[in-house]
């Protein structure tokens, strides 16, 4: 006898075959009612229609027949662009010659600042003081060979501090300019000058030349070889030129 009350214990029902029946008809019955999983019956045909009546006819109305919208009213007849003059056409304005290369080397200084310090003073100890060094604001060529060779000692105190790694690696003869400018500059020293590109460039040819390049200069090879000033012309700090190119302004 089966407890009404227990229906589930009833043995005849086989459970798992009763259950894949339900899942079975459910399938056919979603199929048929064209409802896909998620649930969401496909738009019909006729809806998509109607919807895109308006759209169309709005598009239409926009570009064809000039009725909402028109361009008559917003360009005026015989307007042309305003091209500017050559000596107009956009650019940063020039700068006298010392500010150029003195903005150029003051990005290139990031090298430096990390052994000598944004203000150029050094540590006192491991790594010397730009701020007021002798040989910063002296001859152009010693300094040349210190930044582009690096320095084993001794530096311009007597002292040797450590080694300085060769800084040279990539350098144009405009950066080694703006870098030595920056650097005679900045701190607290004031050359004044402009170390210019063609003495730069006339640094990294002396340095190449060096008997014993790819090692750090020594301050006996600077005493013996180096102290003089890079050839060259000089340049007058007030001329105005083009802060990208470095060339006088005038000259376009
Ligand atoms: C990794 C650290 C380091 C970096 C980077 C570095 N230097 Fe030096 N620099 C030194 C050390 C150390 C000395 C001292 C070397 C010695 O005692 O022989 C020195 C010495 C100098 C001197 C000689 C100063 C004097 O009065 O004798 C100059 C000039 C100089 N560095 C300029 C530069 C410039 C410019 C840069 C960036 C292009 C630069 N250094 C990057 C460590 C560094």
């Amino acid at each position: 006898m089966i407890d009404p009350s227990k229906p589930d214990l009833e043995e005849s029902v086989n459970v798992t075959e009763a259950h894949d029946r339900v899942v079975r008809g459910a399938a056919a019955a979603a199929r048929e009612n064209k409802i896909k999983e998620n649930g969401a019956e496909p738009v019909s045909l006729t809806v998509m229609v109607l919807c895109a009546i308006p759209l169309l006819s709005a598009g239409w109305a926009l570009g064809n027949a000039g009725t909402l919208f028109s361009y008559k009213d917003t360009v005026k007849d015989g307007y042309v662009r305003v091209i500017p003059a050559d000596d107009e056409a956009g650019g940063p304005p020039p700068k006298d010659a010392l500010a150029a290369y003195m903005a150029k080397g003051a990005k290139l200084y990031s090298k430096c600042s990390g052994c000598h310090g944004p203000d150029g003073k050094g540590d006192g100890n491991a790594y010397p003081s730009l701020a007021g060094s002798a040989w910063v604001t002296g001859e152009t060529e010693r300094l040349a060979m210190v930044i582009l060779n690096g320095l084993s000692g001794p530096a311009s105190t007597g002292k040797t501090y450590g080694v300085m790694p060769a800084q040279g690696a990539g350098m144009k003869g405009e950066d080694l300019g703006a870098l030595m400018t920056y650097i005679r500059n900045s701190f607290g020293n004031k050359t004044g000058d402009v170390v210019t590109k063609q003495m730069g460039a006339a640094g990294l040819e002396i340095s190449n030349a060096r008997p014993k390049v790819g090692t750090a200069v020594t301050g006996e090879e600077l005493a013996a070889d180096h102290t003089k000033n890079l050839p060259g012309d000089a340049l007058d700090p007030k001329t105005m030129l083009d802060p990208i190119t470095l060339e006088p302004a005038e000259a376009k």
